[in-house]
């Protein structure tokens, strides 16, 4: 029997990774990953129709560890269609299909969470995120929610019907956005599920020096040259003499400090290894103490007053987010 989502907040698995966009991972070291989460105490598992299939097969890997012992959610809007094509709708029939294909491609009678991976552009919120109640009235999907959202979409949602969760970015040095929903989060006792709470490695003890070529994050700017430099030279010059004073790791204090921000639930990241899982669980254990947060907190104010004085531009403006 699965914990409820009241004993949350706790780690859970990203499966973007086993997409092959960073380090990549074959089935076994995909079945690897995910049976060394499950052994931790894991039991939220994350994925969407949209990641590159990479020959790795979902419902082997599901069947391996025993669907029974997984909440796993999955997203809808954007998809792939027969050829392998980018798909982004959120008309009825296509988020119908789309719940259908991943019962299918997963091997599962049911989703424990569908989320709208992007608002769509081309349906109301009435279309999009009541087809969504309506799949969970049809017991198809056990709890719904939207992702990459602003405060007046999520308003609109739920309008229609219950918003469950919300997946937006949110980390330790990218709070925004979240800032912005958390008050509603509250209110309507929504639960968060953020992505890339440890920044793709980069709130880690060891962030990477560079990635292989074909790893996603070559492309992306926030990981380029001196803004990537900047930030992970602030992270071992200022955070992780904060982690090693407290006897602790840095990875320890990204996420210690999420899971003790308002309405977080759970905490899916990403990991290529089975290391990763066993460091990231044992990270991820607990809120920090007060005084801890206090240290991190002012070591955040370092690196955006250091920016600003630098270049002038906010931390999020200089990461180009
Ligand atoms: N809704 C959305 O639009 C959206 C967008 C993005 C992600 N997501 C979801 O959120 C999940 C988490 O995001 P993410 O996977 O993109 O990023 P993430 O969790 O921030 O980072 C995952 C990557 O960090 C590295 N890593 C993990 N643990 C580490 C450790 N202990 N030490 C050093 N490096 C470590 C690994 O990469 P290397 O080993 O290759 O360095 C791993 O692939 C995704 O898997 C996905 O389910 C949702």
């Amino acid at each position: 029997m699965l914990p409820s989502t009241s004993t949350l907040p706790s780690l859970g698995l990203g499966t973007f990774p086993f997409s092959g966009v960073f380090t990549p991972l074959d089935q076994q070291a995909a079945s690897d990953v995910l049976r060394a989460f499950v052994e931790a105490g894991g039991w939220y598992i994350e994925t969407a129709p949209v990641y590159a299939p990479n020959g790795i097969n979902f419902e082997q890997l599901i069947k391996s560890v025993g669907r029974e012992r997984l909440f796993i959610a999955t997203k809808c809007v954007t998809g792939r269609d027969a050829t392998g094509a980018t798909v982004r709708s959120g008309k009825s029939h296509h988020l119908r299909e789309q719940c259908h294909s991943e019962l299918k491609r997963l091997g599962v009678n049911h989703l424990d969470l569908l989320q709208l991976h992007t608002v769509p552009e081309d349906a109301s919120a009435e279309e999009s995120f009541g087809t969504l109640q309506e799949l969970k009235a049809e017991g198809l999907v056990r709890n719904v929610g939207a992702s990459n959202v602003s405060l007046a979409q999520l308003k609109a949602f739920q309008a229609v019907g219950p918003v469950d969760f919300v997946q937006n970015r949110f980390s330790f040095i990218y709070r925004a956005q979240h800032r912005e929903i958390e008050g509603f989060c509250l209110e309507n006792g929504t639960l968060l599920n953020p992505y890339q709470v440890i920044e793709r490695g980069l709130l880690t003890d060891s962030p990477r020096q560079a990635f292989r070529d074909g790893d996603l994050r070559n492309n992306k700017y926030e990981y380029s040259g001196d803004v990537y430099a900047y930030v992970r030279s602030w992270v071992l010059s200022d955070l992780k003499p904060i982690a090693e004073t407290h006897g602790v790791s840095v990875t320890r204090l990204a996420l210690g400090w999420a899971v003790h921000q308002p309405a977080v639930g759970v905490i899916p990241v990403g990991a290529t290894s089975t290391e990763q899982v066993r460091a990231n669980t044992a990270a991820s254990i607990g809120p920090l103490l007060a005084d801890v947060i206090v240290e991190m907190e002012s070591a955040f104010e370092r690196l955006e007053g250091a920016v600003r004085e630098r270049v002038g531009l906010s931390l999020d403006e200089y990461r180009g987010l």
